[in-house]
């Protein structure tokens, strides 16, 4: 990567920037409206403090925890970002490769730009989860269900905090959205990244035969020259109700998850029906610019029902530290979205690795400067932040 030596989560965000055209990295990095909660989410974080214990031997603190009876090489789990395959060349596939070196789960997205099968058979072997977006055609989605189940995958989130788009007036602007349309703004932009253009649009476009669009959806819906979705029906399900959650429990005999839990009243009614786990997940600060950060609903939740629930977290996380704030705060595991990306965004499998052997050493690194041996050896309870 040139001159710059890369350290950090940050350094790679700053290199993705350079790579990316504008309008992609935006759609990436940035929230919603007047991006209050995604800085919000920051100031929670870097707010939280670690209680400090010595004199334990930390030489080689166990990174490693137990979700849903398999080993993670560390509380780290992939999140799923639907544009992956715009970062890099078959960027989905490169970062679940990445997981897999790293011994954590990868969650492919409904709105992959490479399907389910090619990542399965691109990343052999990766522990796969997947990510379910209710879609208007109940039927496609069941149909995405059985193909997931097909491959063995075993757990399922659903997301539950997406009934509209969310509003995003910079993409506007930028000219840049999904599927792509062309725009000369976008057109410009894009000219400006020559990298980008020929390593992932055009490598696309001549391995894929069209633009990158979502991969998991059925061909009769997706239009010939650019192979975007067309039909309605594959929009997202403007009503998605509890309802849903228990027909959708009703057909998953593996785990059920369902992501975007940010009250104890909805945790305890995912766990009335049944669900395994929750995210408590504030989208990354991506969807609902008055929502609280996922690390201060928490606390409250994880006391609730995490001897019911597997809890996990999502949002925010760029250093080690983070993914133990988290864990201090009742999570079990956490979920990364922009971290990988930026990470394939600047070198794909090999940037994503990194990204991750950062986050690896930190965790590390904090568990040492706080006294743990290991994450079952929490000294800290789980301590409720304030609102
Ligand atoms: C570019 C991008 C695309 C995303 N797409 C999805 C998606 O398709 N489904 C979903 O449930 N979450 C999606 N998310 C949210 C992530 O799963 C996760 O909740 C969030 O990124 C966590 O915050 P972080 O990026 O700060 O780690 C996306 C996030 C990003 C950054």
């Amino acid at each position: 990567m040139g001159a710059m030596k890369l350290l950090n989560v940050y350094d790679y965000r700053e290199a993705a920037k350079k790579r990316l055209p504008r309008g992609m990295f935006e759609f990436i990095d940035r929230g919603t409206e007047d991006e209050v909660l995604l800085s919000e989410i920051r100031k929670a974080l870097n707010a939280m403090k670690l209680d400090q214990y010595v004199l334990n031997d930390v030489s080689r603190p166990d990174t490693s925890v137990v979700v849903f009876g398999e080993t993670l090489s560390m509380p780290v789990i992939v999140a799923p970002t639907g544009v992956a395959g715009m970062v890099w060349h078959d960027g989905d596939v490169q970062i679940a490769r990445a997981a897999k070196t790293h011994g954590i789960p990868f969650c492919i997205a409904t709105m992959s730009m490479a399907s389910m099968e090619e990542i399965a058979d691109g990343a052999k072997g990766a522990n796969l989860w997947y990510q379910l977006y209710v879609l208007e055609d109940r039927g496609v989605m069941h149909d995405m269900l059985q193909r997931a189940r097909n491959l063995g995958i075993k757990n399922l989130l659903l997301t539950a905090d997406t009934p509209r788009s969310p509003k995003k007036e910079w993409n506007t602007r930028n000219g840049f959205g999904m599927p792509i349309v062309p725009t000369l703004r976008g057109g410009l932009d894009v000219l400006a990244h020559p990298k980008w253009l020929v390593g992932v649009l055009l490598r696309h476009f001549l391995n894929k035969g069209g633009l990158p669009t979502y991969a998991n959806y059925p061909l009769e819906y997706r239009t010939k020259a650019t192979r975007a979705a067309v039909s309605d029906k594959l929009g997202l399900a403007r009503r998605l109700t509890w309802e849903d959650a228990r027909e959708i429990r009703r057909h998953w005999d593996g785990n059920l998850i369902i992501k975007g839990v940010m009250q104890k009243a909805d945790a305890e009614k995912s766990a009335a029906l049944g669900a395994d786990g929750i995210v408590v997940s504030c989208h990354g600060g991506r969807n609902y610019d008055s929502s609280p950060t996922s690390i201060n609903v928490l606390p409250e939740i994880a006391d609730a029902v995490g001897g019911r629930l597997t809890v996990l977290a999502d949002s925010g996380v760029r250093r080690g530290a983070d993914v133990v704030k988290y864990m201090d705060s009742g999570a079990k595991a956490v979920l990364i979205g922009r971290a990988t990306l930026y990470g394939a965004a600047v070198s794909g499998e090999h940037g994503a690795e990194e990204v991750l052997k950062f986050l690896r050493d930190e965790i590390d690194h904090c568990m040492a400067f706080t006294g743990r041996e290991s994450f079952a050896d929490s000294r800290s309870p789980i301590r409720p932040m304030p609102r």
